[in-house]
């Protein structure tokens, strides 16, 4: 029996209309437009307004996902969500976003993975369709970094915003497309370098973890840096390698949006035409699991850019360390 793939076959997103631009960052801490924009890409950010969670911007996203496809959020056998920031602890998100949607008869579950939270997401709910259980799986990237940023902390705040993206995987019906192959990896070496430092079992909130701001992103930015840079490159090249396609090969780049130093250096190692890849950093930043549907909204709704038969490669890397690569040939 030949081998069942998933497709993406549609996509939705949601942004917060209101934007923090680097000449508002200017006011609330010791940074300049230029700083923020040579060594980030970076211009704005969304910001979800305060009172609303993850699942208010997830749930929108969905439901544009589920209307571009014609259909019914009755329809949805799971639903994921890759995030860092779920409204609380629990219920999960996509417990929420069912509600939310009415999608009677999905079951489904968060999944944490960082920056590389959509990869990990999308590449679990392609296994449910390969294994031919379920037809329709609703994969979610959402985050509120707003929600665990210190807004006095000058070497985090400018990198985040927040949003929301949806696509929705069906079987593909041509044998050779859809979500080829992917490869993916952890490392806890990541966990010094970015985290946060209580809220969790290990240190509860108290007064005390308040009053230090414990609950915010911890980051050692250069740090970080070095191993995204290598290793999102280098998970890239190896799916490249792996199934013999070269730059030239390649019609787009989907890279996750964290630095645009770190999107050009693993540009150049991929051998890649600069019109090949996806960049609105400087329009979003760095929304954590939303970075990859975002790019994939733009792609495929905005600009309607993809093809049947191009060859698209994701790439993503994030708290962790979690990171990997996906290889899609699109249909
Ligand atoms: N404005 C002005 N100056 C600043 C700012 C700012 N907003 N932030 C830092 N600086 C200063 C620093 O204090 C430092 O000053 P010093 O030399 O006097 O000490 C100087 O700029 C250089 O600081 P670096 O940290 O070395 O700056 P770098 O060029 O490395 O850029 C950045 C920092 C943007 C954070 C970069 O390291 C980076 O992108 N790291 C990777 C981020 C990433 O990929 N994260 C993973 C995903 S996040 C997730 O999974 C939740």
């Amino acid at each position: 029996m030949e081998k069942r793939y998933a497709k993406i076959s549609s996509a939705g997103r949601f942004l917060p209309e209101r934007r923090l631009t680097n000449f508002d960052m200017e006011k609330m801490v010791d940074t300049n437009n230029q700083w923020i924009l040579e060594r980030t890409g970076i211009r704005e950010r969304r910001i979800l307004d305060k009172g609303l969670g993850n699942s208010y911007m997830a749930i929108r996203a969905a439901r544009e996902a589920l209307e571009r496809a014609n259909v019914d959020a009755s329809e949805v056998d799971a639903i994921i969500v890759g995030t860092v920031t779920p409204d609380m602890f629990f219920p999960a998100t996509a417990c929420l976003v069912q509600k939310g949607i009415g999608a009677s008869r999905a079951w489904g579950f968060d999944l944490s993975a960082g920056c590389a939270g959509f990869v990990f997401s999308l590449t679990t709910g392609a296994q449910f369709i390969e294994s031919g259980r379920y037809d329709r799986v609703l994969v979610i990237g959402s985050d509120v970094m707003s929600s665990i940023i210190d807004y006095e902390d000058r070497n985090t705040c400018v990198l985040f915003g927040d949003a929301a993206g949806a696509v929705l995987l069906e079987p593909c019906e041509e044998p050779g497309y859809g979500i080829i192959d992917y490869i993916q990896r952890i490392d806890g070496v990541g966990e010094d370098y970015l985290h946060m430092k209580a809220g969790g079992s290990r240190k509860p909130a108290s007064v005390e973890t308040v009053k230090n701001k414990e609950h915010y992103v911890y980051q050692e930015g250069r740090q970080v840096f070095k191993y995204a840079v290598s290793e999102m490159a280098d998970v890239a090249v190896e799916i490249m390698k792996k199934h013999n396609l070269t730059g030239d090969d390649l019609a787009l780049f989907i890279p996750h949006q964290a630095n645009i130093r770190i999107i050009e250096a693993c540009a150049r190692r991929m051998k890649l035409d600069p019109s090949k890849v996806i960049i609105n950093i400087d329009k979003y930043a760095n929304t954590t699991a939303a970075t990859i549907p975002l790019c994939i909204y733009e792609a495929m709704v905005e600009k309607n850019q993809l093809k049947k038969g191009d060859n698209v490669v994701i790439s993503a890397f994030g708290a962790g360390f979690c990171w990997g690569s996906v290889l899609i040939k699109w249909i």
